[in-house]
């Protein structure tokens, strides 16, 4: 059957700023998962095995009894209390103190990461971002049409030095804000030292700069030890962090810290997004909480994590051929591989996914589109004996057209 190409009829209508925004290039990965035989190691999806159904069902019955049909009803737009409780311990044992009205629930930290674009940026303003940066972020900020100037990154996170000589050129107040992810960065699997965060808040101050801190993965570590983060610094810094990664991306539910008067507008614009995040989950999560269950999933999680990295880095120093090299994360979801610059990762991704394995190619993480030489690797979802197998066949490909790129060269 002959297939017509439809031509979009409403393709004038569209606000510019939809020509902008690219679509997750991890979203549509995640369709590949489902073709039989394929090894993900694109999607970061956390592993939920440890959550013991029975509790789930146990702490929605409590919710029923307890909040009955309060549960079922629009709840504040700043969230709801009792979970805010657990919140505010989960804080506090990393040596943040809030209190009820410091920070605000969200649809996971992706919405706090739309309601600070929409909170600050008009089109043509200049944002900080990290090169590489989350996707998630750069989605959520493009269609706010930002400036976007790129940091680079080494094995220590952004290099701080580099942000510096740039905002002695641009000044005071030059950006809107600085966007970090200090821990197990996604996609990088890198973070940034003491030293550094004491110099990019200092930075922040001298340039008077707001910084906004994305956390989901930091208790995540495998080994050594926590180090401060950026808003248990610097009261002004915005702070966002998310259930999914230590219990459940299903619930949806993340929150925002922020200064006062930054943070009255964000509820504006939850309000106008979604009036209020679901009742029914912020309680759910708050009964969960109450039985500390989540700390034991916790460790259950970190051995699991940890144990599929190991079997990630020692394939990839197996089977990996000379010329390639890779971040060796201390926690997180994801790893960070770097190809000889004549290799682009996008093109190589019909190959892997030939050969059944699935990968993020680099240039999905940079604002301007470059990176094509890197790869994310995620090791969080598949296991050891999968992985190993994925990197081989990953290995196989690389040489392939490692080998077809040179062959090409002595030709010319
Ligand atoms: C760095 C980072 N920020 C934010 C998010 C969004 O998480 P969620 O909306 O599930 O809380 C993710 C998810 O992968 C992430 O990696």
């Amino acid at each position: 059957m002959a297939h017509e190409i439809h031509l979009d009829p409403w393709a004038d209508l569209y606000a510019t700023r939809m020509s902008n925004m690219k679509g997750s290039a991890i979203r549509a990965m995640m369709g590949s998962a489902e073709i039989p035989g394929m090894i993900a190691l694109a999607g970061g999806l956390p592993n939920t095995k440890p959550i013991g159904l029975d509790d789930v069902v146990r702490a929605t019955r409590e919710t029923m009894k307890a909040e009955g049909g309060t549960a079922l009803q629009y709840g504040s737009s700043e969230g709801h209390k009792g979970l805010k409780r657990h919140i505010i311990k989960l804080m506090a044992e990393e040596g943040v103190t809030v209190d009820y009205d410091d920070f605000i629930l969200t649809q996971g930290s992706q919405q706090a990461l739309d309601l600070v674009a929409r909170t600050f940026i008009d089109v043509g303003n200049r944002i900080i971002v990290e090169a590489p940066s989350y996707v998630g972020a750069l989605q959520a900020t493009s269609g706010y049409q930002p400036d976007y100037l790129q940091i680079r990154m080494d094995d220590d996170g952004m290099v701080v030095d580099e942000l510096a000589v740039a905002l002695k050129k641009l000044g005071p107040r030059s950006a809107k804000f600085i966007y970090v992810v200090p821990n197990f960065h996604n996609p990088a699997g890198v973070t940034l030292p003491l030293e550094r965060r004491k110099r990019l808040i200092e930075l922040a101050r001298e340039y008077e700069l707001l910084i906004f801190e994305d956390n989901p993965y930091g208790r995540l570590r495998y080994e050594g030890e926590d180090i401060p983060s950026l808003r248990s610094m610097d009261e002004n810094v915005m702070y966002t962090s998310t259930f999914s990664k230590i219990f459940s991306p299903g619930m949806r539910i993340g929150w925002i810290i922020a200064p006062h008067p930054i943070l009255d507008k964000i509820v504006i614009g939850k309000q106008a997004s979604d009036l209020c995040s679901s009742n029914f989950a912020q309680m759910v999560l708050e009964h969960y909480f109450d039985r500390n269950l989540w700390q034991k999933n916790i460790e259950q999680l970190r051995d699991v994590y940890r144990s599929r990295r190991d079997a990630m880095i020692a394939a990839l120093e197996e089977f990996f051929p000379e010329g390639t090299s890779w971040t060796k994360p201390a926690g997180g979801f994801f790893l960070w591989a770097t190809l000889p610059e004549y290799l682009d990762s996008s093109e190589m991704l019909a190959e892997a996914i030939e050969n059944k394995v699935s990968y993020v190619p680099g240039n999905a993480f940079y604002a301007d589109g470059s990176g094509a030489h890197h790869m994310r690797l995620a090791f969080c979802y598949e296991d050891e004996e999968k992985i190993t197998e994925a990197i081989k066949r990953l290995g196989k490909v690389i040489k392939g057209q490692m080998a077809l790129a040179k062959s090409l060269l002595i030709k010319e």
